[in-house]
């Protein structure tokens, strides 16, 4: 079994082939503490892509509400209940050791998921959900934990519930391409988008076992699995909006809560970013190091990653985005001048910003966050494509817009 090295667990691990990543990289930040659940990105999606015969339980976007929420249900605790008995008390991080490049989060020393297989019978560790788990794509909608009498404060409340916005990871070493007995799954190498070849898949489904996030799924009247494509017609700019230029996809585009912002990176041939201080997601992942992977302990590497929710109790969050969560939730409650800008370059354009430049403004406020007292400026952030040219600008304070006393009515 070759080995790959993995920059999310801090160590080399098991992967069914050496040749894993691509030269670019399709990738994401969510901004968990933003979002509405309007469940618009989840629409953008099905009305482009799964509105057909055969997909009717298929959400490629989803967004869940957690802790109870799950779609298909229960697919995390599944998964993190099947690892831990195949290596009991040993899932488990060493956070003392890190290196900002090649262990930004210190050390995973349990097992992934293809650690924990057999490699004969199977190359990954998984499930295949039962119909009924797909059906209810939003159970526990808004479901907290409890609900106090009392108001509650940040840091952390009492009761909870966060918004979770989930699609396939376009995992750098994806669970579905490895497991695959008709090599059917491909990584593109020109954006690291992970797509079935409908051609030659004959419905094994072992995709839909493998892949932890559940994000492959079977469609019964075609038989064959379909997934996330991470609308790459978008991505390669053959929309006419833009004009051959790279552009965002249908669920980031369409986000109302302004939570989303896609790009494509830099990688290496061992799967981990070259440093491209410039570009925004670099900025926020590797540089800040506010958005975290979605439970990185599965070994897969995913790309899209999340600023974690303020008010949830840290076990919980450590679970699931690993050791840097107080970290990056220090980062978020007091982010620097220039983190404050490049979060205004959220769904500020539907191009893909391949690099940022903040310009100073000036200083419009003193505010106290979490006991620190901080000065606010209305610096202007400024996006540009892939060709350096300038596509968005925008300001920190949003701009105040008065209505004109006289109000011309609309009669019709
Ligand atoms: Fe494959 Fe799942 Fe990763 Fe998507 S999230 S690339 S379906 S393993
Ligand atoms: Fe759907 Fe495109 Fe979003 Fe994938 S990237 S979930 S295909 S809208
Ligand atoms: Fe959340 Fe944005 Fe989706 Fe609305 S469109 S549910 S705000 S991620
Ligand atoms: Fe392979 Fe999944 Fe099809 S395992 S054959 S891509 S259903």
């Amino acid at each position: 079994m070759p080995k790959v090295y993995n920059w999310h667990l801090g160590r080399e691990m098991d992967y069914r082939f050496a040749g894993g990543p691509a030269k670019r990289q399709f990738a994401a930040v969510f901004n968990i503490n933003r979002c509405i659940a309007c469940q618009t990105c989840t629409m953008a999606c099905k009305s482009t892509w799964t509105f057909s015969p055969g997909q009717e339980l298929m959400w490629w976007n989803n967004v869940e509400t957690k802790p109870y929420g799950g779609y298909p249900q229960h697919w995390d605790v599944n998964i993190l209940e099947m690892q831990e008995k195949a290596n009991p008390g040993g899932q488990v991080w060493n956070a003392t050791q890190k290196d900002p490049r090649t262990a930004p989060y210190g050390t995973f020393e349990g097992k992934t998921i293809f650690e924990t297989a057999d490699q004969i019978n199977n190359m990954v560790t998984g499930y295949i959900p039962p119909e009924e788990d797909w059906k209810a794509p939003n159970i526990f909608e808004d479901t907290a934990t409890n609900y106090p009498k009392q108001g509650v404060e940040l840091p952390e409340h009492s009761g909870w519930f966060f918004y979770l916005q989930r699609l396939c990871n376009h995992c750098t070493y994806p669970a579905c391409l490895a497991a695959c007995p008709r090599n059917a799954i491909y990584k593109r190498e020109e954006d690291g988008i992970v797509l079935i070849d409908e051609g030659r898949c004959r419905g094994y489904r072992k995709c839909v076992e493998a892949c932890p996030y559940k994000k492959s799924m079977y469609r019964p009247s075609t038989r064959t699995s379909e997934k996330c494509i991470g609308c790459y017609p978008r991505v390669e700019g053959s929309d006419p909006l833009t004009n051959g230029l790279p552009m965002e996809t249908r669920c980031m585009a369409g986000c109302i809560g302004k939570i989303r912002l896609q790009g494509l990176i830099q990688a290496g041939a061992d799967g981990q970013w070259i440093e491209d201080r410039q570009n925004p997601l670099y900025y926020l992942v590797q540089v800040e190091k506010v958005a975290l992977p979605l439970y990185p302990q599965f070994g897969t590497q995913p790309n899209i990653y999340y600023i974690p929710p303020r008010w949830v109790p840290r076990d919980y969050l450590r679970q699931m985005f690993g050791p840097g969560v107080d970290d990056a939730i220090a980062k978020y409650t007091n982010p620097s001048r220039e983190l404050l800008a490049v979060l205004q370059l959220f769904r500020a354009t539907q191009e893909i910003i391949f690099s940022y430049k903040v310009e100073p403004g000036p200083k419009t406020s003193e505010i106290t966050v979490a006991g620190v007292k901080r000065e606010i400026y209305n610096d202007t952030v400024i996006g540009y494509d892939s060709n350096g040219k300038e596509i968005v600008r925008v300001h920190v304070d949003e701009p105040l817009i008065e209505r004109p006393a006289q109000v011309t009515m609309n009669t019709i």
